[in-house]
């Protein structure tokens, strides 16, 4: 079933998300019949990109960057829908009219969804705009992430919103949420008998998110100047990680049962400790154009957590994400308590370790002791690889940020985060903001400071040796 007709109206048309992201994904809805039948995309921002046949141009250029075996009929199709309207926070007016004749065009039953892809500075004001010209009635709103840059600016962009719209409307978007592997996290706890048992205090003694990225910040210096590593990553995508992996079993999966028991979990999440806290920054991060010689600013994080629920008590959990490492990963493992090793006349074992690999060719690996050959009673670890369906049910893959516009068309929040999560969230990492750690430098190439090796103790970090 396809969605009504739509209005997609996309602030920050122009950006580095909308060219490797969003028109892609439109373009892939599209391609895969899943766009309405009748739709117009409305680019704006505060400076014109030309015509819109030019406009048209750039986008087509991107698609021809990002995606493969480009099917020109479909690219055509997106770009004939496409115009560009200059707005800004004082002045939306010609905006609100360009939407209003798309809609006459539409028809009645046409819907509007406007995507905010702009900085979190840039956020507050564009939504009073929006108020005041109407244009955020009935509207959705997709707002990218970060959500503010401390608790306070959070507070009052959510404020803002909420005297504009509802949050029924307002789908705060976090694309991790979106990956088919994040939400596998879900099936593979509560869809098995084998698994959920073990997934606790008693059993696991830690558990890590590790997204080590080996891209650097290039082409987005200015970005990473005023966000910085933390609230990029850390406060968003590896926090709603920890919440799928940490959450009690929802009753339903829709929207308010899953998002309730996600936002028992940051509820319960300690306020970061700044003493367990390690922030890195690559060597030659401040050589790009758009960076200040003299920048402080994290490119990397690796941080002890707590979730202090009866499930997770005590039990450390250890994030650790940067740009510029040595691999690109998404991995989720829990390392297990040893039994006794006495009877094996051993001082100890070889913890058992279950690796979730949340990259695009999911895979669940287990590591078990067992005997090693031979006429003694000795120990060796076996692995179990399980490769995970890589498509979805329809028998086509979606990637995260298409299947995320496509739950905004059809107006499921379920994989969207809630007011109360990000303002827990930023409770959460405030004593960071605040007392920042010192910035230590490391090694293109490498996985962060040593002081963040430090931080896994004993158990170490899973990557890179364990794979
Ligand atoms: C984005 C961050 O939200 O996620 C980037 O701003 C990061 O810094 C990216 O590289 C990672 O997403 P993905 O889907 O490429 O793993």
């Amino acid at each position: 079933e396809t969605p009504p007709p739509h209005v997609f109206v996309l602030f920050g048309a122009t950006g580095d998300l909308a060219r490797r992201k969003l028109f892609p994904g439109l373009y892939h809805l599209g391609l895969t019949g899943r766009l309405p039948a009748d739709y117009r995309v409305i680019g704006s921002g505060r400076h014109s990109p030309g015509s819109d046949e030019e406009f048209a141009q750039t986008i087509r250029e991107g698609l021809e960057e990002f995606v493969d075996d480009l099917d020109d009929a479909a690219a055509t199709d997106l770009l004939d829908r496409l115009s560009f309207v200059v707005s800004d926070a004082d002045d939306g007016e010609d905006l609100a009219e360009a939407v209003r004749r798309a809609e006459e065009e539409l028809g009645d039953d046409a819907r509007r969804l406007l995507y905010l892809s702009v900085p979190p500075g840039a956020m507050e004001p564009m939504i009073g705009m929006l108020g005041r010209t109407g244009m955020a009635e009935d509207a959705r709103i997709v707002v990218e992430k970060p959500f503010g840059s401390d608790l306070e600016s959070s507070r009052s962009l959510d404020a803002a919103l909420k005297d504009v719209t509802d949050e029924e409307h307002v789908f705060r978007i976090d694309h991790f949420l979106g990956k088919e592997a994040v939400q596998n996290i879900i099936a593979l706890r509560f869809a098995n008998r084998l698994i959920e048992p073990a997934w606790n205090r008693e059993h696991v003694v830690q558990v890590q998110i590790d997204v080590p990225e080996e891209l650097d910040v290039a082409g987005r210096g200015s970005f990473y100047e005023s966000t910085g590593c933390l609230r990029d990553m850390v406060s968003t995508h590896l926090s709603q990680v920890l919440g799928f992996v940490a959450m009690e079993p929802p009753v339903r999966l829709d929207a308010t049962s899953l998002r309730n028991e996600k936002a028992k979990v940051f509820t319960a999440m300690r306020p970061l400790d700044p003493e367990r806290v390690v922030f890195g920054q690559y060597e030659g991060y401040t050589d790009d154009e758009d960076v200040a010689d003299d920048s402080d600013v994290e490119t990397f994080v690796a941080a002890e957590v707590f979730v202090d629920t009866e499930r997770w008590q005590g039990v450390p959990f250890l994030l650790r994400t940067g740009k510029a490492m040595g691999d690109t990963r998404r991995s989720v493992t829990l390392t297990f308590r040893t039994p006794p090793a006495g009877r094996f006349g051993e001082e100890s074992l070889a913890p058992d370790q279950l690796t979730l690999d949340l990259t695009d060719t999911p895979r669940m690996q287990i590591d078990l002791q067992a005997k090693r050959p031979g006429p003694t009673m000795d120990l060796t670890t076996a692995c179990v690889d399980l490769h995970l369906p890589e498509e979805g049910a329809d028998g086509e893959g979606l990637e995260a940020y298409e299947r995320l516009l496509l739950d905004v068309m059809r107006g499921d929040q379920t994989l969207f985060t809630r007011g109360d999560e990000v303002d827990r969230l930023w409770q959460v990492v405030q004593p960071i903001l605040e007392d920042r750690p010192t910035v230590r430098s490391y090694e293109r190439g490498s996985w962060g400071p040593q002081e963040a090796v430090d931080l896994a103790g004993d158990v170490g970090w899973r990557l890179p040796d364990g794979r």
